[in-house]
């Protein structure tokens, strides 16, 4: 409630400037409206006309939406298509010479790919994976530095119809080993080193360790891309070296057509439970998600320089990296290393010298940046900026007031995109030439995205109230399935009680304002967003008590000034409480633990231990007790039925 009143006391409203909507793709809320009225009509037509005008397709597609077997959606399935070829082959006629990627290594190297390349490039790949006997349906997992040969090994995959499954450099070999398992993957691509910061991950040996753990055959092949030529370990029966099988190979290859529906990658994000889900994307649907809201959202003009700053390991990487400013044939820049190296200043340099004109980050890389340089963005020249976005968790005021006034100087809309993994592309985001924007909210949702905010029972609760969100009807970029498990698919994302198990519930709660704008409160589930990245509770647990020194352990988010949240972890050690210096030894050995067990990313930035946990009697852990022990806050909550309450005392305090 307390969150809901500091949005309603947010008041300010910025319309979009004359000069912005002049020019914009949707350039008044009357023509939002319109396509809005439209998808509200008929929103299997808005849909079928959206995927005719978007998509090049082999072979056209007669039915819109099977929707017999809910929530199994199936859109233009029998259209075929393929994905590579709607994002290279089909800019070759009108503009191979133009740049597709402006890179920018680690150390300040550039290295500019134009389509023409790009596609020779992705052919090649294409071809020798082919003559690996790497076949549609094939899964790859790809575990790469953020180079355009991420971008190459993705789009490759996609052009021969094997589903690729990208795992961000920073898990660990143990994240890695269980999603190539998960997905019974039949090769990996992957890179000896990768550098950032000036500092090298050793990707290959990390992946060599996932592969000498259990029921990895499945693995045929390693293509390995040579980033810094460090001595690697190399397996000659299974290990291939990038530039030797691509080289002198045709730099044409025949897409695969496949049907709509077809995969085009699983991606594994966390859930409530301790295993990663792999959320299943089809190729039809998402490609037309993915460009629409370049259009609508990036109000995407072909003289764009457009710059994400997500890791291809992630969903934002996926759409607005790989596949949706390459669909549109735009210019975009990808950079290989991190914000603050060499300096602070390093985003704000890249954007002066690649004149991006859409600069699209986090909350937390920009609450981050603030701290480490207020003024340091006026030493830069931002002048070729129009449109700036954000994603990935609740953005708060004070640092969009900031984006907006030093970044964008007051003259950029700032769309804040409101999406998931699960989704494909933005839900909910200003049209940035049509919505006024509020500082903190997402505004509205997209033409034919019919998202509401209801209750338990799945019925709408009036403006002002906080409620579940929900998607009420199917949209062409949603998940298909969970890899390997459509019944947690269904139980997380469709439950019988919402809607008749139709409505796509999202797992955040969220409310609209008195104008209708919604604003997302955060997760409902055990899931933390650290750095904007997802975090289930119980992943984080599981890794702790595999320890051998670790009894039980629970897990809870603490709001966090820059990184959103940190991660809190409450641990009963099978020995005796920990005192002194044991108590600072075995805190770090367990933070190094988690580490190892999924990434850095979740290490807990906290570990208070106690002799037991609070729990109810029937044995449950009070989890909101927990939350309220991390942030510090008196307990004014009934514990009437907590049954050890002299525990409390004990884990207030992180060392005692
Ligand atoms: C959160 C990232 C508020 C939300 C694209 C969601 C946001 C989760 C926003 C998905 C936003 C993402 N405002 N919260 N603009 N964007 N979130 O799967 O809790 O990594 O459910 O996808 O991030 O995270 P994911």
């Amino acid at each position: 409630m307390s969150t809901i009143e500091s949005i309603l006391n947010e008041t300010r409203i910025f319309p979009p400037s004359d000069e912005f909507t002049k020019k914009a793709n949707i350039p008044s809320l009357q023509a939002y409206q319109v396509l809005c009225a439209e998808a509200e009509l008929d929103y299997q037509n808005f849909w079928a006309k959206q995927a005719k005008e978007q998509i090049l397709w082999h072979s056209p597609f007669t039915q819109t939406l099977d929707d017999r077997t809910p929530p199994d959606y199936q859109w233009f399935n029998d259209g075929e298509l393929n994905v590579s070829y709607n994002c290279l082959d089909r800019h070759l006629a009108t503009q191979a010479d133009k740049i597709a990627i402006i890179f920018e290594a680690d150390d300040g190297e550039v290295i500019q790919s134009t389509y023409r390349d790009l596609h020779q490039r992705v052919c090649q790949l294409a071809n020798a994976l082919k003559s690996q006997n790497i076949q549609k349906g094939d899964r790859v997992i790809i575990y790469m530095p953020m180079r355009i040969e991420a971008v190459v090994a993705m789009q490759a995959c996609a052009r021969i119809g094997a589903i690729h499954s990208v795992v961000f450099g920073g898990f660990s070999a143990k994240s890695l080993h269980e999603r190539i398992v998960d997905a019974g993957a039949i090769a990996v691509i992957t890179a000896d080193e990768q550098v950032r910061g000036g500092k090298h991950n050793p990707l290959k040996a990390t992946l060599d360790e996932a592969m000498n753990m259990n029921d990895t055959t499945s693995v045929k092949l390693v293509v390995v891309y040579q980033r810094t030529g460090s001595g690697i370990p190399f397996n000659p029966v299974r290990d291939v070296w990038w530039h030797e099988i691509t080289q002198g190979v045709s730099t044409q290859c025949e897409p695969e057509w496949v049907n709509a529906e077809h995969p085009l990658f699983t991606l594994y994000t966390s859930g409530s439970t301790g295993k990663p889900k792999g959320v299943q994307h089809s190729s039809a649907g998402y490609l037309l998600g993915t460009k629409l809201s370049m259009q609508w959202i990036f109000d995407y003009k072909p003289s764009d320089i457009f710059w994400c700053t997500a890791d291809v390991g992630w969903i934002t990487g996926h759409s607005y990296v790989t596949y949706g400013p390459l669909a549109m044939g735009a210019t975009q820049v990808i950079f290989e290393g991190i914000p603050t190296y060499p300096h602070a200043g390093r985003f704000w340099e890249i954007i002066q010298k690649h004149r991006v004109t859409t600069f699209y980050t986090a909350p937390t890389a920009i609450r981050s940046l603030i701290k480490l340089g207020a003024d340091l963005p006026a030493q830069y020249d931002l002048s070729s900026l129009r449109l700036l976005g954000s994603v990935g968790e609740p953005i708060n005021p004070e640092a969009w007031m900031w984006f907006y006034e030093k970044i964008g100087q007051s003259r950029c809309p700032i769309v804040d995109t409101w999406w998931q993994t699960e989704t494909g592309c933005h839900m909910i985001a200003p049209m940035p030439g049509a919505v006024p924007l509020k500082p903190g909210s997402c505004t509205f949702p997209l033409p034919g995205i019919f998202a509401a905010i209801v209750d338990e029972a799945g019925h709408d609760v009036e403006n002002g109230k906080g409620g579940f969100l929900v998607i009420k009807k199917p949209f062409p970029s949603q998940i298909r399935t969970l890899w390997g498990d459509p019944e947690r698919f269904k139980k997380t994302y469709f439950p019988e009680d919402m809607g008749q198990g139709k409505f796509y519930l999202a797992g955040d709660s969220a409310y609209r304002d008195m104008d209708g704008y919604f604003w997302i409160m955060g997760r409902i589930d055990d899931v933390l967003n650290v750095s904007g990245h997802r975090l289930g509770t119980m992943e984080i647990e599981s890794a702790l008590v595999a320890n051998p020194l670790v009894a039980e352990a629970a897990v809870v988010g603490k709001p966090h000034e820059i990184k959103g949240e940190s991660v809190i972890a409450f641990v009963v050690l099978k020995g005796e409480y920990p005192r002194g210096e044991e108590m600072v030894q075995i805190t770090n050995t367990l933070r190094d633990w988690v580490a190892q067990e999924i990434g850095p990313i979740a290490k807990p930035d906290e570990i208070r231990f106690g002799e037991n946990l609070p729990k109810t009697r029937s044995g449950k852990i009070m989890r909101r007790l927990l939350r309220a022990l991390a942030k510090g806050e008196e307990i004014t909550q009934d514990i009437s039925t907590l049954e050890n309450p002299a525990i409390l005392e004990q884990l207030k305090h992180p060392s005692k």
